[in-house]
């Protein structure tokens, strides 16, 4: 019997007929927007039970690759809100590897845009709950002064507590990490800083999701790293078999990929995607960067990470409490899996340490629970904010949209004559700041998208900015 027949025996007959499915639907075979068999034929056609069937598009409806439509039944979810181009393009090949490029202007760009808000300064001097008991417990630690803190170096891995706590939270999503695995970081940008750095030497191929985070863009020239850019479905994340396609065509050694909520376009990567996404990485020796730091942002269930699919230490698991917390607090983690001893060294090297009294506030105020209410609070809270900026963008000239389930903004496709750095500089006149497409392409691609942000309350000058520019995108569509 061949190794994959006897994986497939193996395989709970639910899972067969999921992977099934999945694979229908990747490979076109059943379009988007089209009905399943019945559960009757499927039962029939699998020789499976109905309970068997009706567990496996569970899962599929779970993992938003198909939809219940009431008394019609089952269809394959339409990759809402990107058009025709939008699809084939995130459908396309990959590009050739190329050095990175990233333009002073587009630089300009990042560091003012990086902040997610049309009009800057304007929150309300009210301080969220969370952040004040977050600053209380930092506080708390800094009078405490644990252990003369101040006087000597932490251990470059961080603090066994925080490690603890944030091992716990992943377990809790279904990854078996041990505090031991976990090294803390200054941030996800530092935590992907060094997992290049422990992966890849200068001139090596890294695959990157396309649109994807220009953070990563940074890091990559600044490491003198080629990208190859795998288109990026808005619904389903990374194109899998284009993935397969480059790593065929190219010496890739590194794939950096958000399976959960990706930017800009806040996609979830359905569950066979990820095991694909696995499979290759083994047939090919690849190192997987997880980018995780949305994970927190989902507004219903916090879906579990790749790394918790990993039994061979290839993936790198790459966080931080900026998009969940705070952006000040500076506290990230990584679970370098086979990577881990090399990560420490190099934190050691480039860092020596982090700050104790922070890592210890932010530990206590995880183990209070604090977390977890604010967390409660924060979905609430974006998911009114993503709703409200929903209903305003039915006045703009833009193709139906995709409603992400985590994330922090919605990926917009504009009509192709519009350019949005040029948008962005007509809104900046006005005070408002917008973030372009170009900037999530290292190709010069995306020049008629815009990532717009939900991250913070709708107020009377965020909403006044959202109407100018709503103006603004149809004056120049016409
Ligand atoms: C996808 C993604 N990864 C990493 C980072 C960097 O996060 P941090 O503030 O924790 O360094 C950001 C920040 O914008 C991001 O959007």
């Amino acid at each position: 019997m061949s190794a994959r027949a006897s994986t497939m025996r193996n395989t709970p007959l639910y899972r067969q007929l999921e992977q099934h499915l999945s694979q229908e639907i990747h490979q076109g075979r059943l379009a988007a927007g089209e009905r399943l068999p019945s559960i009757r034929q499927l039962c029939a056609a699998h020789g499976i039970s109905k309970a068997t069937v009706l567990h496996a598009l569970q899962r599929l409806e779970n993992s938003g690759r198909i939809e219940a439509r009431p008394r019609s039944g089952y269809y394959v979810k339409a990759e809402l809100g990107h058009s025709d181009s939008a699809l084939k393009s995130a459908h396309a090949p990959a590009k050739r590897p190329s050095p990175v490029n990233v333009s002073d202007l587009l630089l300009d760009i990042m560091e003012r845009s990086a902040a997610f808000d049309l009009v800057p300064n304007t929150s309300s001097s009210v301080i969220e709950p969370g952040l004040l008991e977050l600053n209380r417990a930092i506080g708390r630690a800094q009078r405490l002064n644990r252990s003369n803190y101040h006087q000597y170096y932490d251990r470059p891995e961080g603090l066994e507590g925080l490690r603890g706590q944030i091992a716990k939270r992943l377990q809790r999503r279904g990854c078996h990490t041990l505090s031991d695995e976990v090294c803390i970081t200054s941030g996800c940008q530092n935590s992907l800083f060094l997992a290049l750095m422990a992966t890849t030497k200068a001139g090596d191929v890294v695959a990157v999701e396309s649109p994807g985070f220009y953070g990563v863009m940074q890091l990559l020239e600044q490491l003198d790293l080629k990208v190859v850019e795998i288109p990026t479905s808005p619904t389903t994340g990374m194109h899998i078999p284009a993935l397969a396609e480059a790593l065929k065509q190219w010496p890739i050694k590194v794939c950096l990929v958000s399976p959960n909520f990706s930017t800009p376009s806040g996609s979830l990567m359905p569950q066979g995607h990820r095991d694909q996404l696995l499979q290759l990485a083994e047939h090919h020796d690849l190192a997987v960067i997880e980018d995780d730091i949305y994970a927190d942002t989902a507004l219903t269930i916090t879906p579990a990470p790749l790394k918790a699919q990993d039994r061979q230490g290839r993936v790198i698991l790459c966080s931080s409490l900026s998009k969940s917390l705070s952006r000040d607090v500076r506290v990230g983690w990584i679970i370098g899996g086979r990577w881990h001893k090399a990560i420490i060294k190099l934190k050691l090297i480039s860092q020596l340490a982090g700050s104790r009294s922070v890592q210890q506030g932010v530990a206590d105020f995880l183990v209070s629970g604090a977390y977890d209410s604010h967390l409660k609070r924060l979905k609430k809270e974006l998911t009114k904010q993503r709703d409200y900026l929903f209903t305003q963008l039915t006045d703009w000239p833009c193709t139906p949209r995709h409603r992400p389930e985590g994330g922090l903004a919605i990926w917009i496709e504009l009509p192709p004559t519009i350019n949005t750095i040029e948008l962005y500089a007509r809104a900046q006149h006005e005070g408002i700041l917008i973030t372009p497409g170009s900037l999530f392409s290292n190709n010069g691609e995306y020049t008629h998208y815009l990532r717009v942000s939900y991250a913070h309350t709708w107020n009377d000058e965020r909403k006044n900015a959202l109407q100018i520019l709503g103006r603004f995108i149809n004056e120049s569509a016409k």
